[in-house]
């Protein structure tokens, strides 16, 4: 599932970069993939993704 839009990334991939030590911060996230929000519709769900990562949880479905 594609997470943002704008810049092309997926779930997947934002898991990978939370693994691969990205998990500090959603801006963190955001450096792994070099890039900045522009719109913002996504950063509720990268947010959400982090905090997950951080408790071991699976993240809310957003819709
Ligand atoms: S959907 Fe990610 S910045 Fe627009």
């Amino acid at each position: 599932m594609y997470v943002c839009l704008c810049h092309g990334f997926t779930d997947r991939q934002v898991k990978c970069a939370l693994e691969a030590g990205a998990g500090g911060s959603t801006a963190a996230v955001y450096r792994h993939f070099e890039c900045a929000p522009r719109c913002g519709k996504c950063v509720p769900l990268v947010r959400d993704m982090v905090r997950a990562a951080r408790t071991d949880e699976e993240p809310p479905v957003r819709r």
